[in-house]
């Protein structure tokens, strides 16, 4: 298994491949092309239809993360801290932060959080804890942001750069940036040590994360602008689920194929086909 040592080593290398995934055996697909799968907490949007990531749990994120590392042999697994779980001190992001390491089995979380979360990194990081930041549009902050709007444009760009520096100093071994002009984030990926992340910022950052889902066109109606869709999933879906309901109800499936013999066949050692 890839570890955080093999990660950072990356930067102004190869470009990180990294995607989501919140069951096993999506986590097997991607484990040989991912140096980073990530246990986000887009689980609570993508898999668990809520309104946003704000009624994700620590319980949910144990579970996905659970599924995850059964499915994993080759990249670093990283899972996310929920909202709530990780703000209030750092003494409550390391109790819930050795609770994932200890539960899941993963070997990195991540948190949302810039200037103001860099205590809590540093806190973290001593303890043997790696943690992957997550700067730019942070989706747990949707209600103070005001939306998913594009952060760091213009004057605003100090922020996010100073959101950046600050926990790579705290010891965030990678940082997620998201949704941020491509000018701010090649000057992040210059500027601070670790590996940047991107998603919605530019082909300029050390490495990419997409939502699985989202890259494989599982949803039809949810197209932000920064996802490129490699497959239309939910499309090739609605026509086989059309062909199955039309082949029920004409009688065609089952066919002979599928149906069992009163006496069963043998098969080449004995055993009932
Ligand atoms: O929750 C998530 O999936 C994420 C990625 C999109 C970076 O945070």
């Amino acid at each position: 298994m890839l570890s955080v040592p093999d990660i950072t080593s990356q930067k102004g290398k190869r470009p990180l491949v990294c995607l989501t995934a919140y069951t096993t055996p999506v986590a097997r697909l991607v484990d040989k092309y991912c140096d980073i799968v990530l246990v986000g907490d887009s689980v609570g949007m993508v898999l668990h239809g809520l309104p946003s990531t704000l009624g994700v749990t620590l319980e949910m994120m144990i579970l996905h993360g659970k599924a995850v590392r059964r499915g994993l042999e080759r990249a670093l697994m990283v899972v996310d801290m929920p909202f709530g779980s990780y703000e209030a001190s750092p003494e409550q992001a390391f109790l819930n932060a050795a609770r994932l390491m200890a539960e899941t089995g993963c070997s990195a979380v991540k948190l949302e959080g810039g200037v103001k979360m860099a205590e809590t990194i540093a806190y973290l990081t001593e303890r043997g804890i790696p943690v992957m930041g997550h700067v730019g549009l942070m989706p747990q902050a949707f209600n103070t942001l005001g939306g998913y709007a594009v952060q760091g444009r213009g004057a605003d760009a100090g922020r996010v750069l100073a959101d950046s520096r600050a926990i790579t100093e705290a010891g965030a071994f990678a940082v997620v940036l998201e949704k941020i002009p491509q000018s701010l984030a090649k000057r992040i990926t210059a500027e601070i040590a670790a590996p940047t992340i991107g998603i919605g910022a530019s082909a300029d950052c050390d490495g990419q994360i997409l939502v699985i889902d989202d890259m494989l066109g599982l949803f039809s109606s949810f197209k932000p602008k920064f996802v490129k869709r490699y497959a239309e999933l939910a499309e090739t879906a609605e026509v086989a689920i059309g062909t199955y309901t039309e082949e029920v109800i004409k009688r065609l499936f089952p066919g002979p194929d599928h149906v069992f013999e009163d006496a069963p066949a043998s098969g080449g050692n004995g055993a009932p086909a």
